[in-house]
């Protein structure tokens, strides 16, 4: 708990709290690309948030989906290498990051769906984005479905901590200049770091606004500070019981809702600005997820 601790710490006083970059600068730059980190550094980013996959040759890269189509060129280079899957009685063609290898990966335009600006962008990978952003942010790493590549014979909790530990990372307050605090939705994940890898690194349990509503209470609360030093709601759980916040401070959890965007903007709020800062100063939150860093209301 003792980056949990730093970051209460830190909420103590209104220019303290927490900005963390959604896929970096997202709202900006594709998402998840060494471009989007960069500019998220350069809007004052206290961390750079990584969604990690694995490629078929074992390696991390940083992309939020398990398939490679959305954010990609995949389509037109490998045409033939999808899987078919039928989804709501309808038939989908899905390229599995972890079909391809890193080299493979590589050959993809990762910027064009974005803007055509941003044509060449490449998926990075976790090492890359570690070299990019060490020593002027933290990282926010998160194991994304680690029970399929669990069911594949693949531990991207062994594989992050191998990454981190290759930039004398991957332990607690190693590098003041560069915190690191993992992420799950899986508390399996987050359990394996803890107990079976003997991380003690900051981790932080996601909650959706489906499965997340059974851990708000006090006592489910405990139980997750018995494995994590905080919580990542989605903001709507938060909206409809702010009493959350306060609970999960009394549990000893930071608490980091997600995320607030400028393109998405929830009723009542005008601006991801006033959203933000209503969550930060009323609701009392310590840290959000934003894809907007240049409007986090730092209010120093
Ligand atoms: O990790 C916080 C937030 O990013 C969770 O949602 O789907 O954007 O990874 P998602
Ligand atoms: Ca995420």
């Amino acid at each position: 708990m003792i980056f949990g601790g730093l970051l209460l710490a830190w909420a103590t006083s209104p220019s303290d709290k927490v900005l963390v970059a959604h896929r970096g600068a997202s709202a900006y730059r594709p998402e998840h690309t060494l471009v989007s980190y960069q500019l998220a550094i350069e809007q004052g980013a206290d961390f750079v948030e990584q969604d990690l996959q694995i490629t078929r040759d074992g390696k991390l890269v940083c992309l939020h989906d398990s398939t490679l189509e959305r954010t990609t060129n995949v389509e037109e280079v490998f045409p033939d290498r999808f899987r078919e899957e039928v989804l709501n009685g309808s038939i989908h063609r899905r390229w599995y990051v972890s079909d391809f290898t890193l080299a493979e990966v590589k050959q993809l335009d990762a910027g064009s769906w974005f803007d055509v600006r941003f044509a060449g962008e490449r998926v990075p990978t976790f090492r890359e984005a570690i070299e990019l952003v060490k020593g002027k942010a933290g990282l926010y790493p998160e194991t994304k479905s680690p029970e399929d590549y669990r069911e594949m014979g693949l531990s991207m909790e062994a594989l992050l901590v191998e990454d981190l530990k290759a930039f004398g990372l991957d332990r607690a307050e190693a590098d003041p200049s560069t915190p690191v605090i993992v992420q799950s939705f899986s508390a399996e994940s987050l359990k394996k770091l803890r107990n079976e890898l003997q991380s003690d690194l900051p981790l932080v349990f996601l909650l959706s606004n489906r499965e997340g509503a059974e851990w708000t209470g006090f006592e489910q609360l405990r139980r997750i500070a018995e494995f994590a030093s905080g919580i990542g709601p989605a903001k709507g759980l938060i909206e409809v019981d702010p009493g959350l916040v306060e609970r999960a401070h009394r549990a000893g959890l930071t608490v980091t809702p997600y995320t607030f965007r400028s393109s998405s903007v929830s009723e009542p709020y005008t601006s991801v600005a006033g959203e933000m800062e209503h969550f930060l100063y009323n609701f009392g939150v310590d840290a959000v997820f934003t894809d907007n860093p240049d409007l986090f209301p730092r209010n120093e």
